[in-house]
């Protein structure tokens, strides 16, 4: 492996902070590392492998030199300096849905797809975090059992719409439980002990942008046209791992439960929690921080016993449904 020159774009951000920790976890060869933000970050200084680096302001300039540009400051961040970053012969890997579907940007969970990153224009995009979730636990299957439709429902954590969004549930539950008035700024809705429809844009069809991103990603990361997804997305008081609950119905005989566990167990990235006996399942608290997705609740679908099958997820949103992801493509290109 070569050593690479990396830059994180929001290295302030939630996701920007894993990038800095992922990084130093998974021992990429770095030859230097470029922290940057907005105008508001440049000075402070944060740390990779015991060492202080100063973050810089985002310019044009930023990219010179720059072999892998981690991009996590949301999408006109991302469309602004994409040329940029191609023009300075530096890859971008970009968190943020702004070239998601766009045909020559591969679209690429590395457990799944890994080559795909290989055909690159000079970017590469990370799916959105609900869908690496699904995907991760649906894709040991559907790789020897194909899928013919999934319904989901989502529990989604805070983290996904950024570090301010995650300081609000505390602050907001800090003060519900204090009998305490609070405006939310940053969420559409009373998020302490509430839950409510996800607070992306609300499309034509009654579906929310995330509820669409899982349908049309996934098409795009299994290469299959056919393959069909309905989903309601929520988002529940939790700090950053989210949970979804997934029916699978296979085009064929759907497999045992004990072959899904078998498949599911030998996937890099996933861990089975599946234990009837204690009622002891995936928990977002136990996926919080953990570099796996945690499966359970694997059982035949009564209502279509021999088509379909039921499981449940959790994993961490920021992890594995952001920086851990993007870092695991990075590692595919040195
Ligand atoms: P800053 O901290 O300087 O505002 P999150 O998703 O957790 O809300 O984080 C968003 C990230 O995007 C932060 O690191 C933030 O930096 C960064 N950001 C926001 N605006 C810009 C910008 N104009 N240029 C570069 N980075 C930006």
């Amino acid at each position: 492996m070569s050593e690479k020159s990396i830059a994180i774009v929001g290295a302030t951000g939630a996701v920007g902070l894993e990038f800095i920790s992922v990084l130093e976890k998974l021992n990429l060869p770095i030859k230097n590392l470029k922290l940057l933000a907005s105008k508001r970050s440049a000075g402070k200084t944060l740390k990779f492998k015991q060492t202080g680096i100063p973050v810089e302001e985002t310019t044009r300039e930023s990219f010179k030199n720059v072999d892998i540009a981690l991009f996590s400051a949301g999408s006109s961040i991302s469309r602004l300096y994409a040329e940029d970053v191609k023009n300075s012969g530096c890859v971008m890997i970009d968190n943020s849905s702004a070239f998601r579907m766009d045909a020559d940007v591969p679209l690429v969970i590395p457990e799944i797809n890994p080559q795909d990153a290989l055909k690159h224009n000079g970017i590469i995009a990370n799916p959105n975090c609900s869908t690496i979730i699904m995907l991760m636990a649906v894709y040991p299957i559907h790789k020897k059992y194909p899928v013919k439709r999934i319904v989901l429902s989502t529990y989604q954590a805070a983290s996904g719409a950024g570090w301010e969004a995650m300081e609000e549930l505390r602050k907001a539950s800090i003060a519900y439980l204090n009998d305490q008035p609070f405006q939310q700024t940053i969420m559409p809705h009373p998020y302490a002990f509430n839950l409510f429809s996800h607070n992306s844009k609300m499309l034509e069809n009654g579906y929310n942008e995330e509820e669409m991103k899982t349908f049309k990603e996934s098409r795009k990361i299994l290469h299959d046209d056919n393959i069909s997804i309905t989903a309601t997305c929520v988002r529940v008081p939790i700090f950053r791992a989210h949970s979804e609950a997934v029916n699978m119905e296979f085009h064929n005989e759907a497999p045992s439960v004990e072959e899904c566990k078998t498949l599911l167990d030998e996937f890099p990235g996933i861990k089975v929690i599946d234990d009837r006996k204690n009622n002891h399942f995936p928990m977002p608290n136990e996926a919080s921080g953990n570099y796996d997705c945690l499966v359970g609740r694997i059982r035949k679908d009564e209502s279509l016993p021999s088509k379909a099958i039921n499981l449940f997820v959790c994993g961490d949103q920021l992890l594995k449904g952001a920086a851990l992801n993007a870092v695991q493509i990075a590692k595919l290109l040195v």
